[in-house]
């Protein structure tokens, strides 16, 4: 059987998209494997899914500035990566800019999911920005990370409609549920060698 491509998921909260990349990877069909959790946060919700799961986790911390890291800690987790022999990184949730090694060692190699349908509502809350705005459709975007937030070039898309009752969680949660299928899918069509960057667009070609 072919290998499979090692994936680490850097997060910071909850985890529910980790244990989505997680779960799609127990099937030894899906060409990539879940091997790592890096979180900057002790308390993620995401240490315990990977305890559960019997996945290797690391706390690293990423120093006091809100939102973004220190060149040592990006370091460290390049490092942890590059031992790992990670083929791809997943921000799943991670609240800072990724910079420094980590950047420059797994740029192209690096993807992220963000709640909204980009280049829309980048940056927090898109699910409030969403709402907030009145737009009849959002959604979640899986995209290449690049220098930027929220601004790498777009894997895949799926849209859920907003409703009038809608609160941000009611929206949150209906676009939970798409983020779940869009990870694992642009993942698995990653890890095949199935996308190609050209400028800002990623062309997708499926396994024959
Ligand atoms: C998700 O909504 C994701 O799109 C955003 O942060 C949230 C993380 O949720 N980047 P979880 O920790 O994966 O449950």
């Amino acid at each position: 059987m072919k290998e499979r491509m090692e994936v680490a998921v850097l997060a910071s909260g909850t985890g529910s998209n980790f244990e989505a990349l997680s779960r799609a990877s127990l099937d030894e069909r899906f060409p990539a494997a879940v091997r790592l959790l890096i979180t900057d946060n002790p308390e993620a919700g995401a240490i315990s899914i990977a305890e559960s799961m019997g996945i290797e986790h690391a706390v690293v911390d990423c120093g006091a500035k809100r939102g973004s890291m220190s060149p040592e800690s990006s370091a460290r987790m390049a490092q942890l990566c590059a031992a790992r022999g990670v083929g791809l990184v997943c921000l799943a949730g991670f609240m800072r800019i990724v910079k420094g090694e980590l950047m420059s060692a797994y740029q192209g190699r690096m993807l992220n999911i963000h709640p909204a349908l980009l280049p829309s509502f980048r940056g927090l809350d898109g699910q409030k920005q969403a709402l907030e705005y009145g737009v009849r459709w959002s959604g979640c975007t899986v995209h290449f990370v690049d220098e930027g937030v929220d601004t790498g070039p777009i894997v895949i898309q799926r849209a859920v409609p907003v409703r009038d009752e809608d609160t941000v969680e009611s929206l949150s949660a209906r676009i939970l549920v798409e983020e779940h299928a869009a990870y694992p899918e642009a993942v698995r069509l990653f890890a095949e060698g199935g996308l190609r960057i050209v400028g800002r667009r990623v062309f997708i070609r499926e396994r024959a």
